[in-house]
This record gives C-alpha cells, structure tokens and sequence, in this order.
C-alpha cells in the first residue's frame, strides 16, 4: 500500500511533564487517514497534520452510528526504541467488528503498515516515563450524507494517537465498582462482542449513576436474566476465588480482550487454574462471604491490569483484599508492563518493534 506523508508546518509544544499526561486529552501532531469507497475500495492512504474533519452534518455515522474502534499503545523502552504489543489482534478484532456492522475490511497487513507509519511519523511522543505510553485510537465510520438506514458507501479509516498516562486517575491503586441491575450493556446477537461506540454510549447513563455513589465504574450483567457477570466495559473482569482465577466466557455479549487473552495465556503458562465459564454475581457475593474471594481485577489495553477494591450489589458493598492490591494482579501487571516496556523477555512473542 502507498502512503503519502505530509508533514505538519506548525509541529506542537510536547507535554513536559510526563507525570500530569492523564488520558486521552493531548493529540501528536499527525493522523494516518484512508478512504473507501465503494467499487474502488480503500484509497488514498496518507498521514497528514492532526487536525479537524470535514463532515457532511448528514453523514450517516451521526445518525446511526455506523462506526468502530480499536485501541493499542506504543511503548517506549530504556535503549529508546518503541514497541507495541500484540497489534496483530486489534486488527483482526476490527475486521471482526467491520463485519458485524457491514463497514469493509481493512487487510491485517495494510493497517499494520498504517499503524507503522503513523507511529513512525509522531516517535518523538512516545513518551518516556514508566507508566505512560502513546495511546493509538484506530476508528473507522460511515461518511455518506444520506439519511435513509442502510450501510455506507462512503467509509473513512483514521488513526490518531495521544501521549497518555494511567486511565484511572487512581493509578493502580484498587477501583471501585457498582454492579448495574437496572440496565444492561448487551444481549446475545447484539453488538457487544465489537468495539463501536454504541455500546459505550448505552454505558453512560449507569456511569454517570455510578459516580454519584463514588464508584468509578460499572459492572455488567447479562441482558437476560441479569444474572450472570459480562464485562465492565472499559475492560474484562477476573475473580481469584480460592486460588482460581475465573472470568466470564465469551458467547457474544463480551468484548474479547487482548488483555484479557493475554492473561489467561500468563496463567497457563505459571501453571495457574483459569477458567473461562458463566460466573453469577451470586457467586461471586457467596465466595466473598466464604473468605474465597482472593483477588478481582480488570483488564484492558488502557487499564493493563487494575485491581478492584470494592464491589458494590445492591446493598452488599464487598471489599476484596483489605482495598490493596492482590499478589498475583501485582504479578500480572508487573509481567505484563515489563514486556510491555521491554524491561522482560518477551518469551510469548507478543512484541513488535517499531
Ligand atoms: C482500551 O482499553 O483501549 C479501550 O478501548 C477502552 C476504552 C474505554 C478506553
């Protein structure tokens, strides 16, 4: 694939203190944008300065959402070289979302070399403390102004990327989540298996319930019965009960973390049971009453591995390992980060560099 570069005139001041990065504020200087249309197909590859779109206020995204994302990081290491982790995945993922939504797939190999270019471009950004990264946010949305509800014709591919900090503003110290009973996020057959923003906006409103009590974010339950436990949204949740560690299993209504894969993959490996099955929150309260309820964490590209310290169900407020952080989340995040960062071996091959 050809991509054209034009570079910014007028590059931005970089953030001088890496430590007050926080999330998803501050944008590079460049974007890798490409466009479909239909009997052409993707074209017109480019990165180009950073900057607004133009936008029919008819574009068929704004009115049905015909959209997906992805999201992945560029970490630096301490020679100064960048690397991601596992990008192969997200853009297999996308093209599992595309073809949930009917948006045209994007080969694995030409958004790689998007992902490469792009990346190339901004490496000044990457930033250089421990803990933060360059969060890359690949989207793809319908822009054809019709108002009539049918897939696109007109499709933009976007890459943008934005040195970043923790997504908590806890860091890694234990989050606190409340149990939605009211809503759910997704049901078998919908689109919670994808990453499109529908699913995020149906999350707002229990969200912003959540805060009110001061938790920070929002446990799913199945669209069903509203029993059995999904995911949190901003990542997939595991429960060490009794030494075990289980997570609910993907039938549909779960988004299929790299994380999430990455850990159950960690866990074979250090000889650790882990389980994939349905695990009720009834479950999860009776473990916790036992003293079985060892460790829960989240997982997530933008969380990494984040430990839960309350988890509230109704009237029942569960706080899991005295609010610290648990001995194998500690393990997990340490792992994980340290391939990350290139400060470990990368004995599982999930490294890419630059
Ligand atoms: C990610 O972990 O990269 C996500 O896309 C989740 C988002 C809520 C930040």
């Amino acid at each position: 694939m050809e991509i054209r570069i034009e570079k910014t005139q007028n590059p931005k001041e970089k953030p001088q203190d890496e430590s007050k990065l926080g999330f998803g504020h501050i944008f590079t200087d460049h974007m890798f944008v490409m466009e479909y249309d239909t009997g052409k197909g993707w074209h017109d590859a480019r990165v180009v300065p950073y900057g607004n779109i133009e936008l029919s206020p008819a574009a068929m995204v704004l009115h049905y959402g015909q959209e997906i994302f992805e999201g992945l990081k560029a970490y630096r290491t301490a020679d100064g070289s960048i690397q991601f982790f596992r990008p192969v995945e997200n853009f297999k993922r996308m093209n599992i979302s595309a073809e949930r939504l009917v948006i045209p797939e994007i080969p694995v190999e030409d958004a790689l070399q998007a992902l490469h270019t792009v990346v190339e471009v901004d490496k000044d950004w990457v930033p250089h403390t421990d803990g933060a990264s360059l969060y890359i946010r690949p989207f793809i949305f319908a822009a054809d102004p019709f108002l009539g509800v049918r897939p696109g014709d007109k499709y933009y591919f976007m890459i943008i990327m934005s040195p970043s900090g923790a997504y908590y503003s806890t860091g890694l110290e234990p989050v606190s989540i409340y149990v939605e009973t009211k809503y759910v996020r997704a049901v078998r057959g919908g689109m919670g298996f994808t990453k499109t923003g529908g699913n995020y906006a149906a999350s707002l409103h229990s969200q912003d319930d959540a805060h009110k009590l001061n938790y920070s974010q929002v446990l799913w339950l199945d669209g069903i019965e509203q029993k059995y436990i999904e995911e949190v949204g901003s990542m997939n949740i595991m429960f060490v009960i009794d030494g075990e560690v289980v997570t609910p299993q993907l039938q549909g209504s779960v988004l299929s973390g790299i994380t999430r894969k990455s850990v159950l993959e960690l866990c074979k490996k250090w000889g650790i049971k882990a389980t994939e099955r349905r695990i009720s929150i009834q479950e999860v309260a009776d473990a916790y009453d036992a003293g079985k309820l060892d460790e829960v964490f989240g997982t997530g590209t933008a969380a990494v591995v984040s430990p839960v310290g309350h988890l509230r169900w109704g009237d029942k407020v569960m706080e899991i390992g005295n609010n610290k952080i648990g001995q194998l989340t500690q393990r997990l995040y340490d792992t994980m980060t340290g391939m990350q960062y290139g400060k470990l071996p990368d004995d599982m091959g999930w490294i890419e560099k630059l």
